[in-house]
């Protein structure tokens, strides 16, 4: 059977809960969903219960990380506006890879919604490393002019909206350091999923319209779309059955696999697939490399979770959806960390 080689992928956008919820997820289990995906780093993100805006909460992540991951794990450090005199130590850390800021409501307790704030945030970040934001819309917009004004970088996540799509073109346009990522779920599924799917299919930035999937499409193989990022964010199914479902898809051990289908649907170029999962990410984020690191795929025909999900949630929005690869095995500096798709060693 024909099999593909990739250099081992960056997932930039992760919620692995820990700590916290680690009874949707922890290190361990987040980890080895980012493996069976092909990815042999991950970035965490800092909305946890305890958010990650001090760096008392940094330290206790890498301690947690240190005993529990079976691949590196780096940090975005939050922030709710209130906690810039940690910046400079925050930044200056080899495992910070950025700033991340929510201007909507998503999961999680830091939304800064005063203008005032937001623009002390920018001021203070003096690094530079990217700030990450969560910003729908018109949000957006205000925090391309922040990142202008003030010259940071600016990651937009989780990029959504055939506008949002306009306003990055724009900005990158004129200069501006504006970078952005999509998530798999935002390129093959439109609101008609909500319907199908009911809390299965609910996340923050919502699904958007056929309109903006496919600007999303064209963004992506265009260029004005930099990398796509899983935003990994796991919750149990007895959550999402509940009255009022948390917000969030896993999206770890699919990721991979959907771009080939891309790749097969004829809207996306198999070369892409290295630099939206692999150069492009390392480079936007200034990510050491992986030496003697790699992941091998099979290729066939095969569908989503019929071998199941490393994921603690054991779930995907994409159950059942055909793929046309597999990852076979993953050697991580030297080491082989999984082999016929089983897990079999850590870094
Ligand atoms: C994320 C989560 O659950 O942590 N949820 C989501 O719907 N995407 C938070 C986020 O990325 O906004
Ligand atoms: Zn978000
Ligand atoms: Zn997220």
């Amino acid at each position: 059977m024909a099999t593909i080689t990739l250099p081992g992928l960056i997932d930039v956008h992760v919620h692995l809960r820990d700590p916290g919820a680690t009874h949707k997820e922890d290190f361990e289990t987040g980890t080895r969903a980012a493996l069976k995906g092909g990815f042999t780093r991950v970035i965490d993100m800092p909305n946890n219960s305890e958010p990650t805006t001090s760096i008392r909460a940094l330290k206790k992540k890498k301690r947690l990380v240190a005993g529990k991951a079976l691949i590196p794990v780096g940090f975005h450090f939050g922030t709710n506006g209130k906690n810039t005199s940690s910046f400079l130590a925050a930044a200056a850390d080899e495992q910070v890879f950025g700033l991340k800021l929510y201007c909507n409501h998503t999961t999680g307790e830091m939304l800064i919604e005063d203008l005032g704030l937001l623009e002390k945030v920018f001021e203070a970040w003096e690094t530079d490393k990217p700030i990450l934001v969560h910003a729908e819309g018109v949000q957006l917009a205000a925090v391309i002019s922040l990142a202008q004004l003030y010259g940071r970088r600016l990651h937009v996540c989780h990029i959504t909206q055939a506008i949002e799509v306009e306003l990055v073109a724009r900005a990158k346009g004129k200069g501006i350091g504006v970078t952005a990522g999509v998530c798999p779920h935002h390129l093959f599924m439109s609101g008609e999923w909500r319907e199908k799917l009911g809390p299965y299919a609910l996340m923050k930035p919502p699904l958007g319209t056929k309109k903006d999937m496919q600007a999303l499409r064209k963004g992506l193989t265009s260029g004005v779309i930099d990398i796509v990022e899983t935003d990994h964010a796991p919750h149990t199914k007895k959550e999402k059955a509940s009255k009022v479902p948390p917000y969030g898809v896993p999206g770890l051990d699919t990721a991979l696999p959907l771009m080939y289908r891309a790749v097969d649907e004829g809207w996306f170029e198999e070369k892409g697939i290295r630099t939206v999962l692999h150069d492009r990410p390392r480079e936007l984020f200034r990510i050491p490399k992986q030496i003697k690191t790699r992941v091998v795929l099979e290729t066939g025909s095969f569908k989503i979770g019929d071998d199941g999900y490393e994921t603690k949630c054991g779930w995907s929005p994409f159950d059942g959806w055909d793929v046309p690869v597999r990852v076979k095995s993953v050697m991580l500096e030297g080491k082989t960390l999984l082999t016929e798709g089983k897990i079999v060693g850590r870094k």
